[in-house]
């Protein structure tokens, strides 16, 4: 499986954007349950679940477009082969 250096880069950024968001807001929703601040937490811990639920859906629309790609260059690869064998 050949994949562009560029392809990897571009399918993991967003993801790891996600992972930053994830850690900052589980840190805050920690701060606000020390700082007695249930309802505030509350408030951040829905939001950290709907980044983790981002997170899991960029998960598969990379291993889906990985996928597609790797399949794409398998069949260029024999597609090549064959011409050569020709
Ligand atoms: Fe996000």
């Amino acid at each position: 499986m050949v994949l562009s250096h560029a392809m990897w880069v571009s399918s993991l950024l967003p993801k790891k954007v996600e992972h930053y968001e994830i850690a900052s807001y589980g840190t805050l929703v920690q701060l606000a349950m020390t700082i007695g601040h249930a309802d505030v937490a509350e408030i951040l811990q829905q939001t950290l679940e709907e980044e983790k639920e981002t997170d899991a859906i960029l998960t598969e629309l990379a291993e889906n477009n990985i996928n597609q790609q790797a399949e794409g260059e398998r069949r260029r690869r024999k597609m090549r082969n064959n011409f050569q064998r020709v």
